[in-house]
């Protein structure tokens, strides 16, 4: 194990990666696209981050980083940090206990549609299949704006807005940029670590002519399962093994796919799928995608649910908490269009709820400490968990716990011919007695962050093992701004006892105006 680290200074750089406008996007040391970050389990990862922007808050959350005993690493604004205004600094400094594909993004609102998002691997040499391996690509997708998140805002959050329709993308990138090869050798393995760093748009994958192996999602090592077409949500990570044909004659397009049933428009110009490549031989032709379908939903992925972890972690069983909530798009008295979880639409507390937790003594067990609208459940240490999420939505929603992965016990519908036409009836919500217990898997499949189908529900559990303060959300950058979002407070006494916060978080908190007991 090593130290890594990164020293980031973060500012407004311009970038044009559609080659159809000019933007300001967040740089960090006067570049964008943003640093990979790279590192193996073990090593201690220290962010010095600098807020360069002049004009806005920021902060980093490692996706899918489960930080224990660092719960204050965990970056989201107001849940377990203040936001850090301009011109002040703040370090992340944690043990990574974890292998896989993650990825890292700003967690303050209107922010990491603006490109404050990247890929964060974690390199394994004894991973199951590493030695199966020739060598590895990180392929992010992800849909891109030509406008300002915070330019966005005043239309989108407004009374003129009363179905909150999501903003429409102005294009789709493939590693940040159009037109990318991956050079491979014939007769080899590759691994593709596949992110979706969207802010709202899920995507299909597929390589022409080449089915793959799944090996790890959101960090989770599988049994190597075969598909030919994956469905990234928002936030979704897939490792997937790709052998290459024995001649290296032509090359195959790499297709990605913007899943066209989140659009409430179609813009006429906008481009739905990309070609990218499998580039055998950089000398031959690189022909656009043969698409065959006229629309995304007429492709059938692959089900992540009934992959089986490599670990074979058996179902967990009799939670001691089960969470029932729906998620509901609907509007305030005034007519904006809000989200909200059974009636609450989560607003962020004055004070960062993980201090609530510091200095709230005893009291810290009772949820209506952090206030109604964080909408949060004090979880006991160890516990077994559930969470029952309801979609009286139409639309699908890439659901992410922080601090955790989860098993997922059930899903309706399932991906597939229903998956995305199930909205045209009644939603179907979960219903222990009529659904029954009796379909959850023995090995159940574990991720951080799970698609909610249109109308149905998903069934999730896990352990209570990580004491902290954890936000469960919607992964649409958009629809968490509207509130998507409740809070786990997890084993707060083992907090108390376990968790002491550096100085320079205290100091962000003052610098940004926030009280707090220690400041
Ligand atoms: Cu990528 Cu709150 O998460």
């Amino acid at each position: 194990a090593k130290d890594v680290v990164y020293n980031f200074n973060v500012s407004w750089v311009t970038a044009n990666p559609d080659g159809l406008a000019d933007r300001k996007v967040i740089g960090i040391n006067g570049a964008w696209p943003l640093p990979v970050i790279n590192v193996d389990k073990g090593d201690q990862l220290i962010v010095h981050m600098y807020n360069g922007l002049g004009d806005k808050n920021t902060s980093i959350h490692f996706h899918g980083m489960y930080q224990n005993g660092t719960n204050d690493m965990d970056g989201p604004s107001m849940a377990t940090q203040c936001p850090i205004p301009p011109g002040s600094s703040f370090t992340y400094n944690f043990t990574v206990n974890q292998n896989g594909t993650y990825w890292y993004h700003c967690h303050t609102d209107w922010c990491y549609p603006d490109g404050y998002r990247q890929a964060l691997v974690v390199h394994d040499s004894d991973a199951y299949f590493a030695g199966e391996i020739e060598d590895e690509f990180t392929v992010t997708m992800t849909d891109w704006y030509h406008t300002l998140a915070e330019d966005i805002k005043p239309e989108f959050m407004s009374l003129y807005n009363p179905t909150g329709a999501e903003p429409i993308p102005n294009a789709f990138l493939f590693n940040d940029t159009l037109d990318t090869s991956l050079a491979v050798k014939p007769n080899k393995t590759y691994m593709l670590r596949l992110i979706n760093t969207g802010a709202f748009v899920a995507q299909y994958f597929y390589i022409e002519d080449h089915e793959f192996t799944i090996v790890e999602i959101d960090g989770v090592y599988t049994e190597p399962t075969t598909a030919d077409i994956l469905y990234l949500g928002i936030a979704q990570r897939y490792s997937v093994l790709v052998k290459t044909k024995d001649t290296a004659t032509k090359n195959y397009a790499i297709v990605t796919m913007a899943d066209s049933t989140l659009l409430d428009t179609i813009p006429s110009d906008l481009r739905l799928n990309l070609t990218n490549w499998l580039e055998y031989d950089a000398s031959a032709s690189h022909p656009e995608a043969d698409i065959t379908v006229s629309v995304s939903s007429d492709l059938d992925p692959f089900d992540d649910s009934t992959l089986v972890p490599y670990d074979h972690m058996p179902l967990l069983t009799d939670p001691v908490v089960s969470i029932n909530v729906a998620v509901v798009m609907a509007n305030l008295d005034n007519g904006e269009g809000y989200a909200f979880l059974n009636n609450i639409s989560y607003t962020a507390p004055k004070v960062p709820t993980l201090y609530t937790v510091l200095s709230a003594g005893d009291l810290a067990t009772n949820a209506l400490v952090y206030g109604e609208f964080t909408h949060s459940h004090v979880l006991p240490h160890n516990g077994v968990v559930e969470i029952i999420l309801n979609n009286n939505d139409t639309g699908s929603h890439p659901f992410h716990l922080h601090g955790h992965n989860f098993q997922v016990l059930q899903r309706y519908p399932s991906y597939g011919a229903d998956f995305f036409d199930y909205a045209s009836g009644d939603p179907h919500n979960y219903n222990a007695a009529t659904n029954g217990t009796s379909g959850f898997p023995t090995y159940p499949a574990r991720r951080d962050t799970l698609v909610l189908p249109p109308g149905g529900y998903f069934v999730i559990r896990f352990v209570a093992d990580n004491p902290g303060v954890w936000l469960f959300h919607c992964h649409i950058d958009w629809h968490l701004m509207q509130g998507l979002a409740m809070t786990m407070v997890e084993a707060p006494d083992q907090m108390q006892q376990r968790l002491t916060i550096p100085d320079d978080h205290y100091a962000a908190c003052k610098a940004a105006g926030v009280k707090t007991e220690g400041n």
